[in-house]
Parts: structure tokens; sequence; C-alpha cells
């Protein structure tokens, strides 16, 4: 028996009456999962589950696009919400908050002299394009990852409607671990670039001397290096990537679980370069709006009381190896394995059979939320998935899945087996 959908597919049709998509995010929109037969509509969370709105109850692993880290209704975080709930949300000036979150950025994150901050990842890595182009008096960049909605950086993408065709030529893109890439478009236009923009921690590891090469031609040829740790940051660890590997950036990027599902993100670097931040114009109405910040001040509290993103670590490691486990016991280790680094392991369709890898994918989606998991193409940890009996009932929802998979994707006519549509994201990001 199917899980039932209902009110699921109500709302959804109400909603796309309304709302494009009838989502605010591309990334949570029926696009890329299954549409009629999926959760797109959720009701309350708590730790690392969700309910939706049919009554439906999953273990998370999308977790709102990672902002959630420590879980969903944390306590303490939820607790720093709401004592500064009772003093006022925004205010006409700035408050002590601000420089209390600032000097706690400043202490953890390697690249971090001072700080800017936004409510969302793309306006961080818009502010960082700005201070390099005005630092350097250069306009174009180079980019490796996803960074943003915004023209600058979509120019570089499929999805670039609506975008000047000026903004086209200003950005290119190399590949990660790939060194050349990178040396090829700066030599082409020696004294052309104004930043170097990557996601430094991916899918996989950097090779050895990747990071410290980027660093190193970025500042060959004069433009400045910034790191994009939206996804990498807390996650990682509490100094990001930078920390993580050990390659310190001019400016960076942060924001998603900076707040635990606050909308938050930041700007650090380097003074020198921060300064520029006084003429620049990166300014916002909400930019130093106090709930958000009294959680990310709540959020470093607690990662660094309970070593939060060693802990995520090492129950993700227990779970890669327990799931690939229960891959083998079901018979299903030549279609899929879960591979990937440490703080982002992902799932791998090694084979797809009658399928292709949207079909495949689909199917696999569905699956997983008929036994009980919300899943994207990584595991995205938080604090929560790691506490108590969860990882075995992870497991658990796992090993049910494999079964029901395993049959679809092994038949003739796995479509047969998609009780909705077939996903179709926009564009690959990574
Ligand atoms: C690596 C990276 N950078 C930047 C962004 C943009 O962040 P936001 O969607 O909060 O603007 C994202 C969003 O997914 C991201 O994954």
């Amino acid at each position: 028996m199917s899980r039932c959908f209902e009110k699921n597919n109500l709302l959804l049709e109400r909603a796309e009456k309304v709302i494009p998509l009838g989502s605010q995010t591309f990334s949570k929109s029926y696009l890329n999962f299954i549409k009629g037969a999926y959760p797109l509509f959720l009701d309350r969370g708590e730790g690392c589950r969700v309910w939706d709105v049919d009554g439906n109850e999953y273990i998370d692993f999308l977790l709102a696009l990672m902002p959630v880290v420590l879980g969903y209704c944390d306590p303490d975080v939820n607790q720093a919400i709401t004592n500064q709930l009772q003093k006022g949300i925004s205010f006409s000036f700035s408050t002590e908050l601000e420089s209390i979150l600032a000097e706690k950025l400043i202490q953890i994150i390697p690249s971090a002299e001072m700080v800017r901050f936004g409510k969302n990842g793309s306006d961080a890595t818009a502010g960082a394009m700005r201070v390099a182009r005005a630092h350097t008096g250069r306009e174009k960049i180079a980019s490796c990852g996803y960074h943003a909605w915004h023209d600058w950086y979509i120019a570089s993408t499929p999805f670039s409607l609506g975008v000047p065709e000026c903004e086209k030529g200003l950005i290119s893109k190399f590949i990660y671990n790939d060194l050349d890439s990178l040396e090829d478009l700066l030599r082409r236009d020696s004294g052309g670039y104004a930043a170097v923009i990557l996601e430094p921690a991916n899918v996989v590891d950097p090779k050895e001397g990747f990071l410290e090469g980027v660093r190193d031609l970025t500042h060959k040829y004069g433009a400045l290096l910034v790191f994009d740790e939206i996804v990498s940051g807390w996650r990682t660890g509490l100094g990001g990537a930078q920390s993580y590997y050990g390659v310190t950036p001019d400016l960076s990027c942060f924001g998603k679980a900076m707040g635990n599902g606050m909308p938050i993100s930041a700007l650090v670097g380097q003074r020198k370069y921060m300064k520029t931040v006084e003429k620049v114009f990166l300014s916002s109405t909400f930019g130093g709006e106090t709930l958000s910040i009294a959680a990310s001040i709540a959020v470093i509290d607690k990662m660094s009381r309970l070593n939060v993103p060693d802990v995520m670590h090492r129950t993700a490691r227990i779970l890669k190896n327990d799931i690939n486990d229960a891959m083998r016991d079901a018979g299903v280790q030549d279609y899929l394995e879960i591979g990937g680094v440490d703080w982002w392991p992902r799932i791998i369709f090694k084979n797809t059979g009658a399928a292709d890898i949207m079909l495949a994918t689909s199917l696999l989606r569905q699956e997983l939320a008929e036994a009980g998991i919300i899943h994207g193409a990584g595991i995205s940890m938080c604090y929560a998935h790691c506490l108590g009996d969860e990882p075995k009932e992870i497991v658990k929802r796992w090993k049910v899945t494999l079964d029901a998979y395993k049959e679809a994707i092994s038949s003739n006519s796995p479509s047969t087996y998609l009780r909705g549509e077939v996903m179709c994201p926009p564009y690959q990001v990574r």
C-alpha cells in the first residue's frame, strides 16, 4: 500500500495557480521530485524528522537544502530566537549581536578579519564579486560550482533566460581538480580576471595540491581568491573547508547552515579587501535582522561545544558502510553505491538497467519516500541524525527501499513502477 499524498496533490494544484512551479525554490519544486507521488508540502519538523500535510512522517536528508544542521526545532536555537523575539526583530540601527557574531566568525574562520551579513548565500557571493571587481579594477570571473541566482553567475549556465548577453562574456567556468582548466582561462586574458570563485570542498576531495594551486594561480594573475563555503561551511568543520583543507582564500562566503534554517549569510575576508565595503554598495534592509543573528550565535556555540561536525562525519561514515552492506545483501551493489566525502556522502548510480538516469533517480526517490526517507543526491547530515537509534532506523528504512528499488530497476519496464511524473531538474549543478 502506497502512502497517501491526497492533500499534497491538492495543495500543489492550488499553489501552481498562484506561485510559479508552486514553490519558491527550483530545487524544492516538483521538477526535482515525482509530481503526483511525493510529499512536496511539509507541515512540521522535529530533530531529523518531518511530517507532510497528509500526516506522513519522514527522516529528512534534504534539510531545507542544507540550512538545517542541528535539526528541526533545535531547543537551543529556538530558545535564542524566542529570547530575542521578546526584544524586537529588526531595528533602526545596529545591535551588539552583529559584533558578537562577527567576532565569533573571525575567531573560527581563517580568512575572516571583517564581516558583512546578508540573508541569502547569493547576497554574499554577489558582494564578493563586487568587492573583487572594485579592488582589482577588472571585470572577469572564473568560477567552479554553483554560486547564486543572480545575473553575474546564472549567465554561465544553460538556464540564463532573461540574463543580459554582456554578462555572459564576463564569466567562465573551470573544472574542479583540473588546474590546467583554470590556467587556460587566466592565461587567455591575463590581467582581465577580478576573481576566481569556487566551492573549495566538492563532491570529491580536492586532489593533493589542487586548492594550493588554485590560490597560487589566482594570485599569479592578480585576481582575488573567493571560497564559496555556502554548502561546506559548518559541515566540513566550523572553520569551513579552508580550515579543513588548510588553504586560506582572500574572501569567503557563508550561508545555509549558519542559522539552522534562519535566513542569514556572511561575506568575510581580509581587512584590506573588506574595507572596500565602505565604498562598494553592499547594503540591505534586513542585513542586521536579529532573530537570525541570535540563531547563528546559538548554532556556533552548540556546534563548538558538542564538536558537531566530527560527530556528523563519524555517523556519515557509519551510514555509508551500513547502507553499502545493505546494498550487497539486497543484491543491488551493481546498481547503487554510497560514495563521496565524509562530510557529504552521495548516492552513485552505477547501472540503471532499462531506465535512464532521471527515471532511476525518480524511482529511488519514490521508494525512499515510501520507506520514510526524503532524499536528494547527497546524504546531507544534521546532528539529530546522529542521536539515539536514528542511524539504525535510517539503515532499516534503506533496506525496505532497496528491495522495492531492485524490483523496479531490474525489470524490463521500470517506468511502470513510477507512480507520478519523472523528475526533470532545470540543469545539473554539480
Ligand atoms: C555553493 C552554493 N553557493 C551559493 C548558493 C546560493 O545560496 P542562496 O540560494 O541562499 O542564495 C548555493 C545555494 O544552493 C550554493 O549551494
